[in-house]
């Protein structure tokens, strides 16, 4: 296809290109870091079940209209929307999307300049005689800087930069298609590891045993809005790599293989984790710091131990990075389309906006912090980028793009770019689409948006 400067635009290169681009969006700090912490805050087995019936009932619908709306433009998210509603506000989705995507990055950039820092530290030996009163010495140690977080950030910046500045293919596609894999046998190997501690089969228990008495509205809000910020879903991130599939990619199939391979990753994470937290008497629901604490200890017991320490950070950062490329890649490709700004200058800029403003995020981790005592609404900047995005922003573009794709466009528009021109026979599955994402995913999301700010209860 070509674009209007005349030159042709990029695309995935294969089927398997697409599904581990994809999946290295969805696979990031979110199942490594945000998920098993907020299960455990949470109280484990009912707040992962409601996560799963978010997956089901919002994240798939919302992922497939996303991939529908990209593909069949071929745009950023701005410029799609724009293309099948010209003149109207719902191009506006993806300004949201564009907002968000800053935010995100803002503290994103921060915890992934500690898991780079956390890599570094491996590699020098930092852990060798590591206890539990040694790990949370650490950890504060690391988010508290202040000079040193900010570096790191820098540093993760420099590196997204530099891998979107050479473009999807060579870029994008490269790295996630080769670092993918490893990074899901290294969680394996984890997995042994924590399973085999003494004591491990609490921890099993904690994050599959359903308590619905634990449940809260201020869960399920955060159920949902972990299942769009683990799928990257709700802002523009999935038109934009859908913008760039395979015209032969069976839409449907790559959303499903996607989500279940993604939560999959969750669960072996909190497999990992959740262990070893048991094993050590350490508190489940300690909070951002509880993937820095824990998995320097399971390795530091066991024969190897800080080798695989190095590539347990080592694969971490790898999936924090894939995962920002495509945070970043949302605006790299609304400045590069629609304001004809070259994509080294896009990320360039676009690193140097973030890696100004993150610091924000990066100085408020914790009360103690540089900026710790600012606070807005009640949050300091690290909690209010997370708060907007995750709770508010995500789900509002989600509950939009369900509105847009079950109200706004062409169903037959819709059935031909599904089915691939009629290329695959799933007709009915389609029409199963539909009556999820008009009647039950705008609902759920609507009730639960009312219930969290206490309208209903
Ligand atoms: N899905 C990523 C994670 O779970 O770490 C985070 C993310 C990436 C959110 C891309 C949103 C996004 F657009």
């Amino acid at each position: 296809m070509e674009t209007e400067s005349g030159k042709k635009r990029e695309k995935f290169s294969s089927g398997l290109a697409v599904f581990f681009a994809t999946l290295g969006s969805a696979v990031g700090l979110g199942n490594i870091w945000k998920f098993p912490y907020l299960t455990g805050q949470f109280g484990g087995g009912a707040f992962l079940l409601i996560y799963f019936l978010c997956i089901l009932f919002v994240g798939l619908p919302v992922m497939l209209g996303e991939f529908y709306i990209g593909r069949k433009t071929r745009k950023n998210a701005i410029g799609a929307l724009a293309e099948l509603k010209p003149g109207t506000g719902w191009k506006h989705i993806g300004t949201m999307g564009v907002m968000s995507s800053y935010l995100i990055m803002f503290f994103y950039s921060s915890v992934a300049g500690w898991v780079y820092f956390y890599l570094f530290k491996a590699i020098r030996g930092d852990f060798a005689a590591i206890t539990m009163e040694t790990a949370k010495a650490q950890f504060g140690n690391v988010i508290m800087g202040p000079v040193s977080p900010i570096i790191w950030q820098a540093i993760v910046l420099i590196v997204v930069s530099a891998i979107l500045a050479m473009g999807v293919q060579k870029g994008i596609e490269k790295i996630t298609k080769t670092l993918m894999p490893l990074l899901f046998v290294l969680i394996l190997i984890c997995d042994v590891r924590a399973l085999t501690l003494p004591g491990a089969w609490n921890g099993v228990d904690f994050l599959f045993h359903v308590d619905f008495g634990k449940l809260s509205a201020a869960a399920i809000l955060t159920a949902l809005g972990l299942a769009f910020f683990k799928l990257s879903l709700g802002m523009g991130t999935m038109i934009t790599y859908g913008s760039y599939f395979t015209e032969d990619n069976n839409l449907f199939g790559t959303a499903v293989r996607v989500a279940l391979s993604d939560t999959m990753v969750s669960l072996l994470a909190g497999i990992a984790i959740f262990p070893t937290v048991f094993s050590f008497g350490m508190e489940p629901g300690a909070g951002p710091g509880l993937l820095f604490m824990t998995i320097p200890l399971v390795f530091s017991k066991m024969p190897l131990g800080n080798l695989l320490l190095i590539a347990f950070f080592f694969l971490t950062s790898i999936a924090a990075t894939t995962a920002m490329l495509s945070l970043v890649e949302v605006p790299i490709a609304y400045f590069t389309e629609e304001r004809k700004v070259s994509r080294p200058k896009a990320a360039l800029l676009n690193g140097l906006f973030i890696a100004i403003v993150g610091v924000l995020a990066t100085l408020s981790v914790d009360k103690a912090s540089l900026l710790g005592n600012i606070t807005i609404f009640g949050k300091g900047f690290f909690d209010l980028f997370d708060y907007l995005s995750s709770n508010i922003l995500l789900p509002l573009g989600g509950l939009l793009i369900a509105i847009f794709m079950g109200y706004v466009v062409k169903q037959d528009d819709v059935r031909r770019e599904l089915s691939n021109h009629g290329a695959l026979k799933i007709n009915s599955l389609i029409s199963v689409y539909f009556f999820i994402v008009r009647y039950v995913t705008p609902a759920l999301l609507i009730v639960v948006f009312l219930n969290s700010i206490g309208i209903i209860k």
